[in-house]
């Protein structure tokens, strides 16, 4: 049995309905990926307000590891509404609280004793582990990577790439942030092999330390283990090996950012495990939660220490439903099984993808780690110009069949896929092919332009 089911062409009239109202009522600057309203889901599939059936391959952006609405997950929420729904860490103390931490020290990488403070967003644990960073390390500077994805607040968009989507505007950002070159394979110079490109890189970052700031000034390298929005991109071995060592070579503190890949995304509980290095601190949110807001900086117990008593926290940071969902999540997550049937679930759209691109001019690259998958759309394989413009017309194809995919990537050309990893093989196979019947449309509409 599929699962997409749909009664009416999307989006349907309720739908419509409520999206207008939402377009009224809130700013057009709230990002908005699709004309759809949701009132139900479960697993990988949402129900939408028309009664329309759709599968999810965006997760709520990476959110929902667990799916939608785990048993399990409702149930801790509930039994805590009923309670104690709000204390305040700051407050008090509350069991889940602790539990959260505790669970936190222990799943993490990195045989040192640990520490953990909760927050609400990745923004906000982002700029909570350069607080942390800077008041342990005494220096001001962080180094950041082109492509990065970092947040929307103010310290975190100075952090992030990708300006005219996300900082267009809004600037002054924050100083004392340098970005340096951050190794895309697929998009490396003509004539550059792979380990020419990586060396190049690390060359780069090092000598960035005389021509940009001098390493006793930088408290921190933040860098995500596998690029986000920038297009999944796994940070090359050995320039994530370089950054380790330079970062223990120079008292600077490394942070890996694993908001996105984090939680089991990537067929391990972190990415950063793919590695066999440790970060000194790591920061997470989305799938840690199974949904609600939460998110977590977790790392070696001096630095943690860092700041000063009450110089960290937030009203509703480490809130009492979002941990005990956290406390369930984080349990499932672990399981041996669960992290083996997300590279099964990658695997799967992988093979789909290859078969795609050996088809289909239009698909320049796929990639990506574990259940983290991508494809990169390009106009002209040789020249990788990005096909951005097609690349929303195929989610556009795709969510009119009832797929919801997302974009990502530098140039909003890639297809990111996050679906919920309690996903069947069957929802696997039946959402890569309005992937691919939509990739066919718009390839086949290209070809009709270009006669
Ligand atoms: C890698 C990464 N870091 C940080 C963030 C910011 O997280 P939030 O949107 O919860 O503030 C995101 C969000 O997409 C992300 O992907």
């Amino acid at each position: 049995m599929p699962t997409i089911n749909l009664v009416t062409e999307l989006p349907g009239p309720n739908s419509k309905a409520l999206v207008a109202r939402r377009e009224a009522a809130t700013p057009r600057g709230a990002a908005k990926l699709t004309p759809v309203a949701i009132v139900k889901a479960e697993g990988a599939a949402v129900t939408d307000a028309d009664g329309n059936t759709l599968l999810d391959f965006a997760g709520g952006i990476g959110v929902l590891a667990v799916g939608h609405c785990p048993p399990n997950v409702v149930e801790a929420i509930q039994k805590q509404t009923a309670d104690l729904i709000h204390l305040c860490a700051i407050v008090g103390t509350y069991p889940s609280y602790v539990e959260v931490a505790e669970l936190m020290n222990e799943v993490t990488p990195g045989d040192f004793p640990k520490k953990t403070v909760l927050l609400n967003s990745g923004a906000e644990g982002l700029e909570t582990a350069v607080k942390i960073a800077r008041a342990s390390t005494g220096r001001p500077a962080i180094i950041v990577f082109e492509g990065a994805y970092h947040g929307r607040t103010n310290l975190t968009l100075a952090m992030t790439s990708k300006y005219g989507l996300f900082k267009k505007g809004f600037g002054p950002f924050a100083p004392e942030i340098y970005r340096l070159p951050f190794p895309n394979i697929y998009r490396r110079p003509v004539g550059m092999t792979e380990e020419q490109y990586i060396d190049d890189c690390i060359a780069r970052l090092e000598y960035a330390f005389t021509s940009q700031v001098d390493p006793s000034a930088v408290a921190a390298v933040v860098i995500e283990t596998v690029q986000g929005e920038g297009g999944f991109i796994a940070t090359p071995p050995k320039f994530l090996g370089r950054i380790r060592d330079l970062c223990t070579q120079h008292g600077i503190v490394y942070v890996a950012d694993e908001v996105q890949c984090g939680f089991g995304r990537t067929g391990k509980l972190f990415a950063v495990e793919h590695y066999n290095i440790a970060p000194d601190l790591i920061v997470t949110a989305k799938s840690l939660a199974a949904g609600m807001p939460l998110a977590a900086v977790t790392g070696k117990a001096e630095i943690m220490d860092g700041p000063h008593p009450g110089g960290l926290g937030g009203t509703y940071s480490g809130n009492p439903l979002a941990c005990v969902a956290a406390v369930e999540a984080i349990n499932m997550i672990r399981q041996p099984e669960f992290l083996e049937r997300a590279n099964q679930i990658g695997a799967r759209i992988r093979e789909h993808l290859l078969d795609l691109q050996a088809a289909i001019p239009l698909i320049g690259d796929v990639r990506g780690l574990g259940a983290m998958m991508l494809t990169e759309l390009v106009k002209d394989r040789d020249l990788k110009t990005p096909a951005s413009d097609e690349t929303l017309q195929v989610t556009t194809e795709c969510f009119k069949r009832g797929l919801i995919a997302i974009r990502a990537g530098l140039f909003s050309n890639c297809i990111r896929f996050l679906p919920p990893l309690n996903i069947s093989d069957e929802q696997v196979d039946e959402g890569m092919g309005v992937i691919a019947e939509a990739i066919r449309v718009v390839e086949s509409s290209r070809r009709a332009v270009a006669q």
